[in-house]
């Protein structure tokens, strides 16, 4: 399977991108991991579809609560349920959701082929993580808001990536197709990949941690851990680099951890 890569903040870019004929299906994540660009989902469809693609928007980070892909347009919505979806970092899952059945139909003779079906004890705490989905990701936004105002005013921090930003080049579309901005927030440092890494290894109430999604708060250096693998591409990462999964602890608590791991002790 081959593929091409563009930002997906640039619909003409993906436009150009696509190779008409070839092209099955364009497939974005919005906000992405771990800069979160916002895609808009409404022209990225018009873009897909013009060129008889499908739109596939990987919505792990907003979660269904905060921003619903099919309704905008998109073909399916992948969830890595993992996340936020399960909520308490004690299961690995997904979940794809279409709106057509003849698609759905194509997708779940592949799942019973392949055998990448969910048992019943992760099904159960999906189902379960999904009950509070909505009230721990209000209080991730909220927490998320304290932690993006902190960081903004805060010397050592060089740029803040939250698409509830004002600044944010997003944060219109972001406005327009999501309910509020989810709890993942990157921010860059002063001083260098070495004091990124530093940061990352002081925070306690923050854990190390390459997940994201789930009521604790973790903090990684995507340029050594998640991301590693895409450096020296077009996909590669800022290595002064820190994103943060804001959870739902008291904000104090982790606006005092965020301080001290950026102060030097
Ligand atoms: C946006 C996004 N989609 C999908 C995945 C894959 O999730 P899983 O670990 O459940 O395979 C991740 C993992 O970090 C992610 O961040």
């Amino acid at each position: 399977m081959a593929y091409d890569a563009a930002p997906v903040s640039d619909v003409e870019a993906v436009r150009a991108a696509i190779r008409p004929g070839t092209t099955k299906a364009v497939w974005v994540e919005t906000p992405t991991n771990p800069l979160l660009n916002i895609g808009d989902i409404e022209a990225l469809a018009a873009v897909a579809h013009e060129a008889g693609a499908l739109l596939v928007v990987d919505n792990t980070f907003a979660s269904p609560y905060l921003q619903q892909p099919l309704v905008l347009g998109a073909d399916v919505a992948v969830h890595s349920t993992t996340k936020y979806c399960g909520g308490h970092s004690d299961v690995v899952g997904g979940a794809l959701v279409v709106r057509d059945l003849e698609l759905a139909e194509a997708i779940a003779f592949h799942q019973n082929s392949i055998g990448a079906v969910a048992g019943p004890f992760d099904s159960w705490l999906v189902l379960r993580g999904l009950k509070t989905l909505g009230v721990r990701m209000d209080r991730h936004c909220d927490n998320a808001e304290q932690v993006v105002d902190f960081l903004t005013r805060h010397e050592a921090v060089t740029h803040v990536y939250y698409p509830g930003l004002e600044e944010h080049p997003g944060h219109v579309v972001a406005t327009r197709q999501m309910k509020r901005y989810g709890g993942i927030v990157s921010f860059r440092v002063s001083g260098g990949e070495q004091h990124a890494v530093d940061v990352c290894g002081r925070a306690e109430v923050f854990t190390l941690g390459e997940s994201l999604g789930g009521v604790e708060s973790l903090i990684e250096h995507p340029g050594r851990m998640t991301h590693a693998s895409v450096a020296g591409t077009e996909l590669e990462v800022p290595s002064d680099l820190i994103r943060l999964s804001v959870g739902i602890e008291t904000g104090e608590d982790l606006l005092a951890d965020l301080d001290r791991a950026l102060a030097g002790g």
